[in-house]
């Protein structure tokens, strides 16, 4: 090799071994080194070196995380070590039988067990030899599963080498992959839109991912590895403890769960258990129960299996988030754009800790996908905070009087055509505020808590003045003083309530510019939009005129809401409501009395959770904004500080493992008075 051509090999291990890293610290250690467009030009780099000598391809290079497309669907394989399942405990004293089971078999006292969230995914066994990774197995049947090797290669958080210099000969590390929520949402989101199949849960989606012929498209799943045990080794003294093992694989490069914890005794399990149940909604991922192993490896080689399970290990299950009911009818709503929604009424039931008995079926693909009609049995689903979901009907269940939901074929309130755009799934009625409904909707927006704040307008109250054509657009609200009689008249008004209605209506009127515009309903424009639009053109001149492509050039406005906002001031009816309300004496602070450049917070990221007293959540973003600072929805490794209220769950959790500064509501009132934003 001569001199330059040695330095530009010595040169492509070096980009090897920096991508590793950066991919390490970001899909591991959640602690990003390097913004992704730094990354990006290192594997541009490498990969160029890469071409030019496809001779030197290393195995742990990033660029083969997308091999080729397997030619003949997957291999069957055999695992070294049967994969096992888990018996389930579902309440307390299940618990604490098998906790006495156990210190009869091993005749003591108190025994110490791992605890770790069951996360809700598919199980893999992956072979390392040497250190570096050559095989990737489903579960399977427990005793044999697919060689889906170039898939796993794809999952960011699965090492290709294990980071040590002196890796085992063999060692076979078992876990579980998962897709978080988020990664989740967006691809149903996504498939929603246009009009594709949806995924029924995490699970699935990771399941199925997993098992797609062409690497490419698992590699565009957002799939997360996390390691939760060893199944096999050679050459390699494994460390006494399940716990310690864990942390060994933590070293390696693997992700291990955060929550994992050792305890000692049936108590301290079912304490974990009420902890994580709790937080449950607030975890990223999804869970189904917790895990609880015998520590002690030679106590679990001590107590040995049964059947297809180990002894020396049970799972806790959670109250199901799935669970079964009939469709009653289905009604359609016109929402605020004029959207028209399917809504499933169903026979009440209980699931993920509440009664439910709405669903919606978001559009009329939907309906046609799920095969849905009035009488059918139904999987409802709700996770977390998530809105239920029908995930799948029982067609063998089909009760013989079902029947077939038939879409609309005008609006079902005010009778004008439905346009379906192109491309859309959604189907909308044409008669902008001519439709009560839409209507209804927009003046519920307008008024709502983070637009124009109208205390004492509720929904119902809004459907009675629209109904009685009091309120024909939002200026009319303005002019409500005018009718106090017809006030009186209204359900449940009377003198004190009306008084109490008028004086907010009037507070309402010196409000925040930001807040105007997102009160304005635009479509696509919510909160963060608004926030955005506002702080690029200083005043509202400015931005009713905004061409398309001067808005692109505002954060986080892409073609699509450019589009609409400029289609939406060039209503001449918008325009006129808008001119109407300033009119009416709507008003804003003009212009930020700092200069940008000296905003005391420029520059720092903060996280506000929990539940505050004095002020809201909103309230407190919207002056630590006002301050410069950015308002992140998530902690990570740049958040500069959290704003933690009563009851913070896994953020602050997370704030602390990170080593983040932590301000509780009296220090951050504390420190707005003092910046002067209070
Ligand atoms: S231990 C012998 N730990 O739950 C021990 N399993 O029925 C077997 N799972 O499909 C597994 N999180 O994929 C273990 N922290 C965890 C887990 C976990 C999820 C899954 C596993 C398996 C099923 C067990």
């Amino acid at each position: 090799m001569s001199q330059e051509t040695d330095k530009l090999y010595q040169q492509m291990l070096a980009l090897i071994e920096q991508l590793n890293d950066y991919s390490y610290a970001y899909h591991v250690k959640d602690q990003p080194k390097v913004p992704d467009a730094e990354y990006d030009r290192c594997y541009l780099e490498l990969q160029a070196i890469e071409q030019q000598h496809p001779e030197w391809l290393q195995i742990n290079s990033p660029t083969q995380r997308v091999g080729e497309k397997p030619d003949n669907g997957f291999a069957n394989v055999a695992h070294t070590v049967p994969m096992l399942s888990l018996d389930n405990a579902f309440d307390n004293p299940a618990l604490e039988d098998f906790d006495q089971r156990i210190r009869k078999l091993l005749n003591t006292d108190k025994v110490q067990y791992c605890c770790e969230p069951k996360l809700d995914g598919a199980a893999i066994s992956l072979r390392y030899e040497d250190g570096v990774l050559v095989r990737g197995v489903t579960r399977g049947d427990g005793l044999s599963g697919e060689d889906i090797t170039s898939n796993i290669k794809t999952i960011h958080s699965v090492p290709l080498k294990l980071r040590t210099e002196n890796p085992p000969a063999v060692v076979e590390v078992r876990g579980e992959i998962y897709m978080p929520k988020e990664g989740f949402e967006k691809l149903n989101k996504l498939a929603l839109e246009k009009g594709e199949k949806m995924f029924v849960n995490p699970r699935n989606a990771a399941a199925g991912s997993l098992r797609q012929l062409d690497p490419k498209i698992t590699a565009a799943r957002p799939l997360v590895m996390c390691a939760y045990s060893i199944g096999y080794a050679e050459g390699w003294q494994q460390p006494a403890s399940h716990y310690d093992g864990l942390v060994q694989l933590g070293e390696w490069g693997f992700r291990i769960n955060d929550l994992m914890m050792q305890v000692e005794g049936a108590q301290a399990c079912i304490d974990y258990y009420d902890k994580l149940n709790e937080q449950r909604g607030s975890l990223s991922y999804d869970i189904d129960g917790i895990v609880y192993k015998v520590d002690q490896i030679a106590l679990q080689n001590q107590l040995g299996f049964i059947a297809r399970a180990p002894r020396w290990a049970i799972a806790r299950k959670f109250p199901a988030q799935e669970e079964m009911t009939q469709i009653e009818d289905v009604d359609f709503q016109v929402g605020r754009t004029g959207a028209i929604t399917p809504v499933a009424r169903l026979k009440p039931v209980f699931v993920g800790g509440v009664t439910v008995s709405n669903a919606t079926l978001h559009n009329k693909d939907e309906i046609a996908r799920l095969g849905i009609q009035v009488g059918d049995w139904v999987i409802v689903r709700r996770a977390g905070d998530v809105i239920p979901q029908i995930v799948q009907v029982l067609t063998e269940r089909r009760p013989e009087q079902a029947k077939a939901v038939s879409f609309p074929d005008a609006c079902p309130v005010c009778q004008s055509d439905l346009e379906q755009v192109e491309g859309e799934a959604v189907i909308r009625c044409t008669g902008g505020l001519v439709c009560g409904a839409q209507l209804k909707e927009s003046l519920k927006h307008f008024v709502s808590r983070k637009a124009l704040d109208i205390d004492g307008l509720g929904d119902k109250l809004i459907e009675q003045l629209v109904d009685q054509g009091l309120v024909k657009t939002p200026v009319d609200i303005f002019t409500l003083h005018e009718n106090k009689d017809s006030l009186l008249n209204m359900e449940r008004m009377g003198q004190k309530s009306v008084e109490k209605l008028l004086a907010s209506i009037d507070k309402a009127k010196h409000t925040q510019y930001n807040r105007f515009v997102y009160a304005l309903g635009i479509r696509e424009v919510g909160e963060a939009t608004a926030r955005a639009l506002t702080k690029h053109f200083d005043a509202l001149d400015e931005l009713l005129t905004a061409s398309p492509e001067a808005l692109i050039e505002v954060d986080d406005v892409g073609p699509v809401v450019a589009q609409h906002v400029s289609h939406f001031f060039a209503q001449t009816q918008n325009i006129d409501t808008i001119q109407g309300l300033l009119s009416a004496g709507v008003e804003w602070p003009k212009k930020q009395q700092l200069p940008e450049s000296e905003l005391p917070l420029l520059g720092k990221t903060y996280v506000v959770t929990g539940s505050l007293s004095r002020f809201s959540r909103d309230q407190v973003k919207d002056k630590l904004q006002q301050l410069g600072a950015k308002v992140s929805g998530s902690v990570s490794a740049k958040t500069d500080c959290l704003v933690a209220g009563e009851k913070a769950g896994s953020k602050l959790a997370k704030a602390q493992s990170l080593d983040i500064p932590i301000m509780d509501e009296e220090a951050v009132i504390a420190m707005l008075t003092e910046l002067g934003a209070i």
